[in-house]
């Protein structure tokens, strides 16, 4: 059986490696060092594509359930449609600064961008990972998962799955760099 939230814990660890990249990348942009536009790119790309398309779906199916048992006696759970929305279009306006800026002036902005980006996409996984996953290991059964995960249009993860997409090329390189400097 998928285990979703294995799955999605999965996801967070990835997203988690990315932010650290673009953290390091607003560091060097305040020190005035220029920018790795492509590796920003490809991050901005990344957060369009799987997290906004295929992570917070599954997110949200799951949640609904949750919602459907009245297991979220917080009022949390309900609002996690708006707060992917809200995430989705802070996503789609940080790659557009990404995609716009090209001088030592924009960089400073960008930093900016990336900054608001980091902090809302941390805060958003950290409520998830201290409520909502634990609440679903909690009150969903192996059926609901297999229910769930049947209302799923599965798609693999196009920058850390087994057939990881050309496009993202650059961008793994940044991973394998930003690991070489934490370890
Ligand atoms: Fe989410
Ligand atoms: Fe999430």
């Amino acid at each position: 059986m998928i285990d979703l939230l294995d799955e999605l814990q999965r996801d967070h660890t990835n997203m988690a490696a990315l932010l650290k990249i673009l953290e390091h990348q607003v560091h060097l942009v305040r020190k005035g060092k220029p920018a790795d536009r492509e590796a920003l790119r490809g991050i901005a790309e990344y957060f369009c594509d799987y997290p906004d398309l295929c992570h917070h779906p599954k997110e949200d199916i799951l949640a609904r359930r949750l919602l459907a048992k009245g297991a979220d006696e917080n009022n949390v759970l309900a609002k996690l449609p708006e707060q992917h929305e809200a995430l989705h279009d802070l996503t789609k306006a940080f790659a557009e600064t990404v995609g716009g800026a090209g001088d030592a002036k924009d960089d400073q902005a960008l930093a900016e961008a990336a900054e608001a980006f980091i902090d809302a996409q941390r805060r958003h996984i950290e409520m998830e990972e201290r409520y909502f996953f634990p609440l679903a290991r909690l009150a969903l059964s192996p059926n609901d998962m297999t229910d769930a995960a049947l209302e799923l249009v599965v798609r693999e993860d196009p920058l850390f799955g087994h057939s990881s997409e050309p496009r993202f090329e650059a961008l793994r390189e940044s991973i394998m760099e930003s690991e070489k400097r934490a370890s």
